[in-house]
């Protein structure tokens, strides 16, 4: 079965999120189980570093606003993965993220960049852009990748089919209707059952409406989404779709992410040894200047520092944490009225907070091997995976009961301490008191040698890896490719 992977970044070359940790590690899986999987990426200054052994499979000329454009064939770097990259200079060689400027502005052209990137998805489908490969199943990720959706549903020949996965309803890529004609699409898409939001263009609408089969990170999240508290506006379209609806829940890469042989951490430990976790911890407690106070609960959080991650609840919550014997490690980048509450924090507090201001993978890794637990307080999660990284260093998750959070982390409830299924804590309300609560059963638990190193090892135990989400997306694909195209 020949698979296409449409999104805006992949991990280690380009990466804002867990997308990119998703996107680089779920083909590979797909390809270890015998698929025949490809990438299509935007032609973005560090993918064309990256990649090697580029060569032209065809010059596209103009189109998008783009006075030149042609599809590469290369390889990625390490995995040797094939990877088609849509080179149009004028969109895509400029600094900055996919998504904006330096000053965290959306690019004014992102209609352009994006529609063109769903357009060569869905030319590689009609078999009419690479002679040599074309897909039975394109998989578009999020909006970026959303437009291969509705190209394709125009297209109408190709016997290809579409998966549209939702890793973040809230981002949308909405742009203004009078940009329609820009798109080249057939006007009854611009309709409340095709693109159009509220008077905008949704990008994301496309995927909704028009894949074949729509995907979600988590089965919790697959189900918010149809609710108007987490449906971000489109939970009527979701409702709408609810039989091609499903969740599959992220694994995660447990070759990069592996306590074992982790070469970023300063002991690397497993379950059968734990001990190098204690010298992880007081690694970290040096090179963060923290107090080496062993009674402490190291509590690591690494994130965007986003609405979406309910950090605000920590700051809130900061004084009780403190007071209950916490030390702080913060790791993000993004709101910068969050940004400067963390920083005056380690001010406020030394040697018991410390914040980092910035995206650093190593030292991702030194946190999350380092701390004792880690925070994931969302006020909504897809999936999230840094909880996930967490039970895989034994540093328990203390999170929020949403999405995907609900789906990974078991609360140490009495009944789960009793029969050994604990792996963390987990909260309900979005309030500074219920996390405040959630740590402090946190602190207590940990002074308890046993029963904290045997949620460690039910949490290092928990089989995390892309082999079996990778097997689901393939069952969705075989039942798609079995069934009859729907009539539009
Ligand atoms: P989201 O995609 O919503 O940001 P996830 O938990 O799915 O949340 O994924 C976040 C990813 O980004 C993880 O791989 C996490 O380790 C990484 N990450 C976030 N912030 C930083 C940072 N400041 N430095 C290094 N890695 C980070
Ligand atoms: C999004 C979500 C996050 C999820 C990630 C990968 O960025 O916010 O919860 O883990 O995508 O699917």
């Amino acid at each position: 079965m020949k698979v296409l992977h449409v999104a805006a970044e992949v991990f280690p070359i380009v990466k804002t999120g867990g997308l990119a940790d998703v996107v680089a590690a779920l083909p590979l899986a797909l390809a270890e189980q015998g698929a025949d999987v490809r990438l299509l990426l935007p032609g973005l200054p560090p993918v064309l570093e990256a990649v090697q052994g580029a060569r032209t499979v065809i010059d596209i000329g103009s189109c998008f606003g783009a006075l030149r454009v042609r599809l590469l064939l290369a390889r990625m770097p390490q995995t040797q993965l094939p990877v088609y990259v849509v080179d149009a200079p004028y969109l895509y060689r400029r600094g900055g993220s996919p998504y904006q400027n330096y000053r965290g502005e959306e690019w004014p052209d992102n209609l352009q960049r994006f529609a063109l990137l769903g357009w060569v998805a869905a030319h590689l489908a009609a078999d009419d852009a690479d002679p040599a490969w074309a897909p039975h199943i394109v998989h578009a990720h999020d909006w970026h990748a959303a437009m291969a959706c509705a190209y394709m549903a125009e297209h109408g020949a190709s016997a290809a089919r579409s998966v549209f996965t939702v890793h973040n309803l809230a981002f949308q890529g909405l742009f203004a209707m009078h940009d329609w004609a820009m798109l080249g699409l057939a006007s009854r898409l611009l309709s409340p059952t095709g693109l159009e939001f509220h008077g905008q263009l949704s990008f994301i609408k496309a995927g909704l409406q028009f894949a074949d089969s729509i995907t979600t990170v988590s089965p919790t999240y697959a189900r918010e989404i149809a609710t108007h508290e987490f449906g971000c506006g489109l939970d009527g379209v979701i409702r709408g779709r609810a039989g091609d609806v499903s969740g599959i829940l992220n694994g995660i890469d447990t070759r990069v992410w592996d306590p074992a042989t982790d070469s970023a951490i300063a002991t690397p430990y497993d379950a059968e040894r734990p001990a190098g976790k204690a010298a992880c911890r007081r690694a970290l407690q040096a090179e963060l200047q923290l107090q080496p106070d062993n009674g402490a609960l190291v509590l690591a959080i690494v994130s965007r520092l986003s609405a979406q991650k309910g950090l605000d609840l920590v700051l809130a919550a900061l004084p009780g944490l403190l007071e209950c014997g916490v030390q702080l490690v913060v790791q993000g980048t993004g709101d910068p009225v969050l940004e400067a509450a963390f920083r005056m924090a380690m001010q406020a507090h030394p040697g018991r907070v410390h914040t980092h201001i910035g995206y650093d993978e190593a030292r991702a890794h030194r946190l999350v091997a380092g701390a004792d637990a880690i925070a994931v307080p969302s006020r909504f999660e897809p999936c999230g995976l840094t909880q996930m990284y967490g039970l895989r260093y034994g540093t328990l998750p203390i999170v929020r009961r949403v999405g995907g959070l609900a789906d990974t982390v078991v609360d140490a409830t009495p009944a789960a301490l009793a029969d050994g299924s604990a792996t963390g804590f987990v909260f309900d309300a979005a309030t500074p008191l219920a996390l405040t609560r959630a740590v402090q059963r946190a602190v207590a638990l940990r002074r308890n040698n046993a029963q904290w190193a045997s949620m460690m090892a039910s949490a290092m135990a928990q089989p995390l890896s892309w082999q079996a989400p990778a097997m689901r997306y393939g069952a969705l694909y075989d039942e798609l490719i079995e069934s009859p195209p729907p009539v539009l």
